[in-house]
C-alpha cells in the first residue's frame, strides 16, 4: 500500500469514528481485535445497504424468497458441509516474534510491494505460482516461495519461519450447562448452511419451482488470524447470501447469469465500473465447481467484496447423506427427481459498507467567489443508501421558522429519515451534513413564510435552488 493510499485509508477510519459510523468494539477497554460496533449513522447506512440488497433479491425477483435461520446449528451440519475438516487456512509462524500469518496474505503483500516498485511482471508471476501451489496444497513449495522471496516478519524482521500448517477458522462453544450433557457447537462461519438445511421446508411452504432462490442476511463468525484491516476482515461480521437452486446441467448458464447480474447491482449504485474487476479462482473452495470474486479497488488495493460460486449439488447431497433425509426435488416438466445444483452469491455487508465509505469519502478544496480557498469533507454516499436523506435547517431560531421546519419534517419522516438542526451558521450546518453524506439540505427562511418556497441545496454540486416546500418530499423520494 502506498503512503497516499494508507493516508486515505486512515482518514476514512478516523472519519468513520468521528462522525458516528464505526467504533472499535468495547473501546473503553481498549477494544477487541477485529470486532467493531456501528454508531448512529453507521447503523443507518448498514441497514440501508441490507434493505437495498434484500429488496433487489426478494422483491424484484419473484422466484427468490427469504429466510432468517438461527446462528446455532446442529453440529453435524458443519461435518456435512466440510467445514470441520476443510475450513482452514495455511498459516506460518515466525519463530522470533511468535506472530502467525496467513500464507496467501504474506505472498500477496510481497506482490503488492513488487508492483509498487514497477515490477508488475514479477508480481503477477508470484501470484500465479502462489495460486498453483495453493491449489495443489503444496505447503513445502509455498514455504520455498516465501524463502526465495526473502519475506520477513513485520515484527521481528527475520526470515525464521516454521513449517506451514492448517488452522480451522470456526469458533466453538458448548451447548447447555456443564452439568447437562454438553455438546460442542460452532458459531456459523457462513449463513449458507441455514439455507441448505431448510431447502425442502422453503420449497414446499413457499411452493417454489426450480429454478428458485433462497436469500438470507445475518451474522457469521471466523477466527481470522490476520485482522488489521478495519472492517474489511472481522471476526464477527454479516453476510448477505443467496442460494439459487437449478436443474443439473444448467448450472453453467446460471453461474454466468449471476456473475453478470451481481456486477450490475454494484454498478447501478453509480460506482464507476473501472473500480471493479472479476477474479476467477484457480484454487477452488472444497465445495466449488467454478468460482469468482467481484473485487473493488479499496484504498488498500483491489480486494474481494463478493463471491459467486457454482457449488454443484455438494451441500444438499452431503446433508442428505449425514441426515439420512431426502433433499430432492421432483421436476414436473421433465418428470424426474433430482438433487438441484446451486449457484451462490455471497457478499459481506461490512465489506460493502467499507466499499461505500471508500467510494464516498472525498476531501475537496473549494475556491470561493473572492478567490480565497476553503475545504470540506464530503461523503458522496448514493442517495438511496445515505443515513439521513434530508436535513431541514431554519435560518433562525425565531419568527416561526423552526415551526415551519418541523411541519416539513413531519410530512416527510414517515417516508424517509430526516434531521432537524437550528444551531450554528447555515454554512457550518451544511458542512456537518456533507460529512455524514446527507444528499439534500433545505433552508427555511423569511421568504418561506411569504410564498411557501424554500432553498434546497444539493450535497455533491452544492447548487442551491428555490422550490416550493410541498415539492420537497417527492423530489427526495425520486432519488430513492
Ligand atoms: N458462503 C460462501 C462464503 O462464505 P466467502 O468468500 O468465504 O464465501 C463471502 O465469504 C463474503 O463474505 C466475502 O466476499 C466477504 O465479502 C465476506 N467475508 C468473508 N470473510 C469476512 C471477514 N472475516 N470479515 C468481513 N467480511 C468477510
Amino acid at each position: 500500500m502506498s503512503i497516499q493510499q494508507d493516508n486515505r485509508f486512515q482518514a476514512i477510519i478516523s472519519h468513520a469514528k468521528e462522525y458516528g459510523f464505526v467504533f472499535p468494539s468495547s473501546e473503553i477497554y481498549d477494544g477487541l481485535s477485529a470486532v467493531y460496533d456501528y454508531g448512529p449513522y453507521g447503523s443507518e447506512l448498514k441497514k440501508n445497504i441490507r434493505d437495498h440488497w434484500w429488496k433487489s433479491m426478494t422483491q424484484l425477483h419473484e422466484n427468490i424468497v427469504g429466510i432468517d435461520a438461527a446462528i446455532f446449528m446442529h453440529p453435524t451440519t458443519w461435518k456435512a458441509s466440510g467445514h470441520v475438516d476443510n475450513f482452514s487456512d495455511p498459516m506460518i509462524d515466525n519463530r522470533d516474534s511468535n506472530k502467525r500469518y496467513r500464507v496467501d496474505h504474506l505472498l500477496e503483500a510481497k506482490a503488492d510491494e513488487l508492483k509498487e516498485k514497477g515490477q508488475v511482471k514479477e508480481a503477477d508471476e508470484l501470484l500465479l505460482s502462489m495460486d498453483t501451489l495453493l491449489a495443489a496444497e503444496d505447503f513445502e513449495g509455498l514455504k520455498n516461495l516465501i524463502t526465495e522471496q526473502k519475506i520477513t516478519c513485520s515484527v521481528s524482521g527475520t526470515t525464521n519461519w516454521t513449517d506451514i500448517r492448517q488452522f480451522n477458522l470456526m469458533f466453538s462453544t458448548q451447548l447447555g450447562s456443564v452439568a447437562e450433557e454438553a455438546d460442542t457447537i460452532y458459531l456459523r462461519p457462513e449463513t449458507a448452511q441455514g439455507i441448505f438445511v431448510n431447502f425442502l421446508n422453503v420449497q414446499k411452504t413457499a411452493r417454489m419451482k426450480v429454478p428458485f432462490g433462497i436469500a438470507q442476511t445475518g451474522k457469521a463468525f471466523r477466527n481470522e488470524i490476520v485482522a488489521r484491516q478495519f472492517i474489511f476482515r472481522m471476526r464477527e461480521f454479516e453476510q448477505m447470501e443467496m442460494q439459487f437452486f437449478v436443474r443439473p446441467g444448467t448450472e453453467g448458464e446460471w453461474y454466468r447469469y449471476w456473475k453478470e447480474a451481481r456486477l450490475q447491482w454494484h454498478l447501478a449504485l453509480g460506482i464507476p465500473a473501472d473500480k471493479y474487476r472479476y477474479h476467477d479462482h484457480v484454487k477452488l473452495a472444497h465445495y466449488a465447481k467454478e468460482a469468482c470474486d467481484i473485487e473493488y479497488e479499496f484504498p488498500i488495493g483491489f480486494k474481494e467484496v463478493e463471491g459467486i460460486h457454482s457449488r454443484s449439488d455438494f451441500d444438499l447431497t452431503q446433508h442428505q447423506q449425514y441426515s439420512k433425509k431426502k433433499l430432492q426435488y421432483f421436476d414436473t416438466e421433465i418428470n424426474q427427481n433430482y438433487v438441484p445444483y446451486v449457484i451462490e452469491t455471497s457478499i459481506g455487508l461490512d465489506r460493502m459498507f467499507l466499499l461505500v465509505l471508500s467510494h464516498a469519502y472525498e476531501e475537496e478544496t473549494l475556491t470561493k467567489e473572492d478567490g480565497s480557498s476553503d475545504s470540506r469533507v464530503v461523503m458522496r454516499i448514493p442517495a438511496k443508501l445515505a443515513p439521513i436523506k434530508l436535513a431541514v435547517l431554519p435560518l433562525t431560531k425565531k419568527d416561526g421558522l423552526p415551526e415551519i421546519a418541523r411541519e416539513l419534517i413531519n410530512s416527510c419522516k414517515p417516508h424517509f429519515k430526516c434531521f432537524f438542526e437550528e444551531k450554528d451558521t447555515i454554512g457550518k450546518r451544511y458542512r456537518r451534513q456533507d460529512a455524514i453524506g446527507t444528499p439534500f439540505c433545505v433552508t427555511i427562511d423569511h421568504q418561506t413564510k411569504e410564498d411557501g418556497t424554500v432553498t434546497i441545496r444539493h450535497r455533491d454540486t452544492m447548487v442551491q435552488e428555490r422550490i416550493k416546500m410541498d415539492e420537497i418530499k417527492n423530489l427526495v423520494l425520486a432519488q430513492m
